[in-house]
């Protein structure tokens, strides 16, 4: 195990930076966007709303159309995979006195929605969700009114999705929250010119409307969640250690690289001087202990910060020393991402001979150590199942073969060529599943 990887761009700043592009008065330049299906989807979003947005590349410039220039679509827009292009450019076209239908793919489709539409009714928007909840969902905008709302999930994209509809709607809004959660949006906003508070020790956050803002200019820095798998396959392997470059540093994400360290890995987290409009930039080298890894838990307060991660965590968990335990609590969201990822995680753990209990908020996991872990995996088309189980099916000794490896693609383009670049194994391997051996 050694190398040094910069793993494709943040996820949640590409969406960002797309939308905000659009929302800017003038010409925005975007670096290191990540090409990614999710990402494609928020693209074509955007287009469907006027906005002339270039085939994605690694610098695309895109000139904004201010925060009233959206037209009506033509036609219903296809978020594909993508939660995140949902609910925030639901909270953008709630601001416009025109109809918006959403639709998405099979996964999507089964998704709350709810916890977006609530909010935005309350400030003057008609939602219409199939059964109550889920897409398609019809938004009718208009004139909105300010609002304070109270959210019962930590959720970013909800909180999203109300400042950009306090945005578009030119009216405050105030959210607060359990915990805080990544923030993203805020960054932007306040990088654009516009005026955004957190109190309440970052639960709570308000928006003054501006009138316009700024164009982006920004270098989208490597994903901390796409690293996380290059981090995990370090910890597990025989020897050796890999650097990461350029990653976000960002509290509310990191919560995956602090568990590997609490489990006893060797992870290094070195800032560095420079910082990617706004966002702080690490490179982490992460490496094996000497004497296998440990159980740990993990609590509600622990979960936003490595929500993502956790199917991961637990592949991870499920190599630690023989009989220790890890158990994660409070993350019952997990069951509303793009799988069922508490069920899904555990089934497909179960399959491969770990021992695992399903908890109706998280998961049990006992650690089996090196045990060779065989058999196959159902994704269910979840982009981080694949590749959580795709680190345990390289390490040397197991034979895990996974039914759909494209998914990735949704996040992480290259994902196993990554993988198989850093445990000097080809990408291609005949069972279908990057197998390799670690140096
Ligand atoms: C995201 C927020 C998280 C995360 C998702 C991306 C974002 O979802 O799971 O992958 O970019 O705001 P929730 O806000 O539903 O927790």
């Amino acid at each position: 195990m050694r190398g040094r990887i910069r793993v494709p761009g943040d996820k949640s700043v590409s969406h960002r930076a797309l939308i905000f592009a659009a929302l800017a008065t003038g010409r925005s330049r975007v670096r290191g966007l990540l090409n990614a299906a999710d990402v494609r989807s928020t693209a074509n979003v955007l287009r469907a709303l006027g906005v002339h947005v270039p085939e994605l590349s690694d610098e695309v410039a895109i000139a904004g159309l201010g925060l009233r220039g959206l037209h009506s679509a033509a036609s219903v827009l296809d978020c594909g995979n993508s939660g995140t292009t949902t609910r925030l450019m639901a909270g953008v076209v709630a601001g416009y006195d025109f109809v918006t239908e959403f639709v998405g793919d099979h996964s999507l489709s089964r998704r709350p929605m709810r916890r977006v539409a609530q909010p935005l009714t309350a400030m003057g928007a008609t939602v219409a969700l199939a059964r109550g909840d889920v897409l398609p969902m019809e938004i009718r905008g208009g004139p909105l009114r300010p609002i304070d709302w109270d959210n019962e999930s930590s959720s970013a994209q909800v909180k999203s999705a109300i400042l950009l509809a306090g945005l578009t709607g030119g009216v405050s809004v105030r959210i607060s929250a359990p915990r805080p959660s990544r923030d993203h949006t805020e960054r932007f906003l306040r990088a654009l010119g516009a005026t955004v508070t957190e109190s309440d020790g970052g639960r709570a956050v308000t928006l003054e409307p501006p009138v316009s803002l700024r164009p982006v200019d920004i270098a989208v820095p490597a994903d901390p969640s796409s690293a996380a798998y290059l981090a995990a396959l370090a910890a597990l392997a025989d020897e050796g250690e890999i650097v990461l470059e350029d990653v976000l540093d960002s509290h509310y994400r990191d919560g995956f690289f602090r568990a590997l360290g609490r489990m006893g890995a060797r992870v290094n987290r070195a800032p560095l001087a420079r910082d990617s409009a706004g966002d702080a930039l690490a490179t982490y080298t992460v490496g094996a202990p000497a004497s296998g890894l440990r159980g740990i838990s993990i609590e509600v307060g622990d979960v936003s910060a490595m929500i993502d991660e956790l199917p991961l965590l637990a592949c991870v968990a499920a190599r630690a020393a023989v009989g220790d335990e890890t158990v994660v609590t409070g993350a019952s969201e997990l069951r509303v991402k793009e799988s069922d990822r508490i069920s899904v995680t555990a089934a497909n753990l179960r399959a491969v001979g770990a021992t695992v209990e399903e908890l109706q908020d998280g998961l049990r996991i006992v650690g089996a150590g090196r045990t060779p872990l065989r058999g196959h995996i159902r994704t269910h088309g979840d982009h981080r199942i694949a590749m959580a189980f795709g680190v345990l099916a390289a390490l040397a000794g197991n034979e895990i073969a996974i039914d759909d490896r494209h998914c990735a693609d949704v996040s992480y383009p290259g994902f196993w060529e990554d993988l198989a670049r850093a445990t000097g194994a080809a990408a291609d391997s005949p069972s279908g599943s990057a197998m390799g051996e670690l140096a």
